[in-house]
């Protein structure tokens, strides 16, 4: 069964993925670019309002220690490589991810059938001290191709002087688990253009166009005996012919056998038989998604579904298993699913499910996969509080339509929301999140002040239980503020079942998820009564639900506003297109 997993990989394939039990794996990590990626939305006046989505930074003090020494029970001679990396790098940035990839690699080799490959897409950044830590992992004998993509044909320029030339590649790095791996180069020939073979097959006779070929070996191809035998008068040197009598005398039938004025013979090769040329370790001819691309999502670093074509058909097989472990918008799964492998995404952003969930329905609708990790219920929801903190955040900030922190030092945020305030206008909300058991005002109150300090617009305050009447009393000291669905609490607070029912924060979202059976479900549990209770007052009237690019729900005013541009359902002539490659 085709799996999605929402949670960090490293986590989910220790406890979910089985040893040896995966073909390929193409991971895309963030490349510790220190840059933050964004998701772009339209809005109708053509303004931009960018989102978020993910940090790309890693930070020494977010667990590298733990991975060097997670690495050291693993693997002492894989921790003595990383250990010689350190003592030049020391405690930096790029050593922190440098261990963050170690110990992940490591779960991945042992998730790899010995059979198996792996691609790692990096850039120049840190690629050089990848290779050593793949060569480490895997042996460098297992090291098959450095590929370098031009993902880009127009590289940016600098309004200021540069001294350096413009990037515009990435590295993949490929790796076979064992010189038993297959490759099926057949499957991913570098076909030529119409154009390519008319200038190719330049001769003609009755047969049609062809081009002269050899049917003798050459003699740096050494002595063949048993190829060595009289045809139509001639006998070749010892070197001997290049196919058996019997086929030779299939070719000459098909007409394809031609004699020279001096009497050697030629094959004469035909279009119909080209079977193109073996794809070399540059790959020029895949171009990056454009603004334009029909396939593009809008994720940032999505990479080119043909791109994930040509890995997956060199690498594997139909029926077997794809795994992206940092699977981002899915590119790696839509291209497994096109290609009939079977697949497994990870991705800790919620997000990032939220786009592949839509995109399967969009795309590929006939897909059929579940979802992991994703609480259905409060108790699952409470479950993953305790047992990853940072996943619950994850999760938590992305159902109130907000993008989360990193990992790190959050100074009192863990995330943030962009909510709609009218056409091209954005207000803007602090989340902060207490997955504790036992939560007082304290935090409430410190939310209040982080809000004035960022100078946002509102807080959201996401803990575990019903707030107590002093976290209440606090954060009703917090004013109140003028929303879209009408006035409410400045400082809101969100509890774990608020979060699964779907939460009603009084905002519009492009993000927001709440299904409108979701809101029809909280609309019955509501009891109205003449006197507001303080649950009632808690949460507010709710707000009509939208859904995150698969139309609006049923009962939803038209908003002034272009819907996400996250995922554009396809045209069947779209879809085609993107099966034909
Ligand atoms: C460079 S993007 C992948 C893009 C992807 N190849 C595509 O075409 O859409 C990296 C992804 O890794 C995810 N990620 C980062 N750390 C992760 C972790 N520890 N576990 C799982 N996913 C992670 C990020 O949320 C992000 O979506």
């Amino acid at each position: 069964m085709n799996m999605l997993y929402f949670g960090d990989n490293l986590e989910v394939l220790k406890e979910r993925i089985a040893p040896q039990s995966v073909d390929l794996i193409y991971l895309d990590p963030p490349f510790n670019s220190k840059a933050t990626y964004n998701i772009l939305y339209r809005t109708p006046v053509g303004a931009d309002a960018q989102r978020k989505a993910f940090e790309d930074t890693w930070r020494w003090e977010d667990g590298a220690e733990s991975a060097m020494e997670a690495i050291r029970q693993a693997d002492v001679a894989i921790f003595r490589v990383l250990q010689a990396l350190q003592g030049f790098l020391g405690q930096s940035d790029l050593m922190a991810y440098l261990a963050m990839m170690s110990v992940r690699l490591i779960e991945l080799r042992r998730v790899l059938k010995p059979t198996g490959s792996l691609y790692l897409h990096c850039d120049p950044t840190a690629s050089h001290y990848l290779k050593i830590v793949l060569d480490s992992i895997f042996g460098a004998s297992n090291f098959r191709n450095e590929i370098i993509w031009l993902r880009s044909r127009n590289p940016k320029g600098s309004q200021h002087a540069s001294r350096k030339f413009s990037p515009s590649t990435d590295t993949i790095l490929y790796y076979a688990a064992s010189s038993a791996t297959p490759f099926y180069d057949d499957a991913i020939r570098a076909r030529l253009s119409p154009q390519e073979l008319l200038e190719k097959y330049d001769r003609e006779d009755e047969y049609g166009p062809y081009v002269d070929g050899p049917i003798l070996r050459s003699p740096g191809m050494g002595e063949r005996p048993n190829l060595v035998y009289e045809y139509e008068g001639f006998t070749p040197p010892p070197y001997g012919w290049r196919v058996e009598l019997l086929r030779l005398k299939e070719i000459d039938a098909a007409g394809n056998l031609a004699w020279s004025k001096s009497g050697a013979p030629r094959r004469k090769l035909r279009p119909e038989d080209d079977r193109g040329g073996p794809v070399g370790s540059f790959w020029g001819d895949i171009p990056p998604i454009n603004s334009q691309a029909e396939e593009r999502i809008g994720y940032p670093t999505q990479k080119p579904l043909a791109l994930l074509k040509r890995i997956i058909a060199a690498s594997s097989r139909p029926g077997d298993v794809v795994l992206d472990p940092f699977c981002g918008c899915g590119t790696a799964v839509h291209a497994a699913e096109l290609l009939d492998r079977r697949w497994i995404g990870i991705d800790v952003t919620y997000l990032a499910i939220q786009v592949i969930e839509d995109r399967i329905k969009s795309w590929l609708p006939s897909a059929t996969y579940v979802v992991e990790g994703i609480p259905k219920d409060e108790f699952a929801a409470r479950k993953l509080a305790a047992l990853d903190p940072h996943v619950f955040q994850q999760w938590a900030v992305g159902r109130v339509g907000g993008q989360s922190r990193g990992r790190g030092p959050d100074k009192g945020v863990d995330g943030e929301i962009a909510f709609i305030t009218g056409p091209g206008r954005y207000g803007r909300a602090i989340v902060s999140v207490k997955g504790g058991k036992h939560v007082g005002p304290d935090p409430v109150r410190v939310l209040k002040s982080v809000v004035d300090r960022e100078q946002a617009d509102m807080g959201v305050f996401i803990c575990l239980n019903d707030p107590t009447p002093d976290m209440r009393t606090e954060a009703a000291l917090g004013g109140r503020i003028q929303l879209p669905a009408g006035e409410r609490a400045r400082i809101q607070i969100v509890t774990a079942r608020d979060l699964i029912e779907g939460p009603n924060l009084g905002i519009l979202t492009e993000l927001n998820t709440v299904t409108a059976t979701q809101a029809a479900r909280a609309e019955q549990r509501k009891k109205p009564s003449k006197r507001p209770s303080p649950e009632d007052l808690r949460r507010e009237p709710p707000l009509p639900p939208m859904s995150l690019g698969g139309g609006r729900a049923k009962d939803q005013p038209p908003l002034p506003l272009d819907e996400p541009i996250l995922v554009r359902p396809p045209t069947e002539a779209r879809r085609q297109r993107a099966r034909r490659g």
